[in-house]
């Protein structure tokens, strides 16, 4: 169903600058002194698509689905899912309080720095696999596909509203830029 197909688009881009942000993580601990500016482009794409545009279609839609379809809401896989989202906010938050740091940063808080983005990192890119490969294949079996259509509809709703008040273009733009400085480079 082109639902579930709409939010493994999603993934594409988000795994896309979460290269970018390995890359940057490289930089910083080889000590190449990436802008610590960027922090706050990749927290603005993160906490935006990611999460207020991504996750929240998952948390509100294709989760709540799952639950009608019995699925329980608090523990299993959508508990599990909902946990590493919470966690992926705690360190985005982090990633954005770093981007007001100056250089050259203590060895101390480079090295937190570096761990916290190393951990979102494999936590965000685990996260996507586990949903392509269970937890969107478990929808795909539960829900029902009047269910299914109904969410498709939603997410095309969404995608006109963002597009409408020009956020998917900002989103977009910020994920282009992250790629093209710091996945571009080495392609
Ligand atoms: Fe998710
Ligand atoms: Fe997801």
């Amino acid at each position: 169903m082109r639902s579930i197909q709409i939010l493994m688009k999603e993934h594409q881009v988000i795994l896309n600058v979460l290269d970018a942000l390995e890359e940057f993580t490289q930089q910083l601990e080889a000590n190449h002194r990436p802008v610590l500016a960027d922090l706050d482009r990749f927290a603005y794409f993160f906490q935006q698509y990611a999460d207020k545009y991504h996750h929240a279609k998952e948390e509100d839609h294709l989760f709540a689905e799952m639950v009608k379809a019995g699925f329980p809401g608090e523990q299993g896989p959508i508990g599990a899912m909902l946990v590493e989202h919470e966690e992926g906010r705690r360190l985005v938050a982090r990633m954005q309080a770093a981007s007001s740091f100056e250089h050259p940063l203590e060895q101390a808080k480079l090295d937190r720095l570096v761990q916290d983005l190393t951990v979102f990192v494999e936590l965000l890119r685990g996260h996507i696999y586990k949903e392509d490969q269970i937890l969107y294949p478990m929808a795909l079996n539960a829900v029902d596909d009047s269910a299914l259509a109904a969410m498709e509809n939603e997410f095309d709703h969404q995608e006109k509203v963002a597009q409408g008040n020009g956020q998917l273009e900002a989103m977009t733009k910020s994920a282009e830029t992250l790629m093209n400085r710091y996945v571009a480079v080495n392609s």
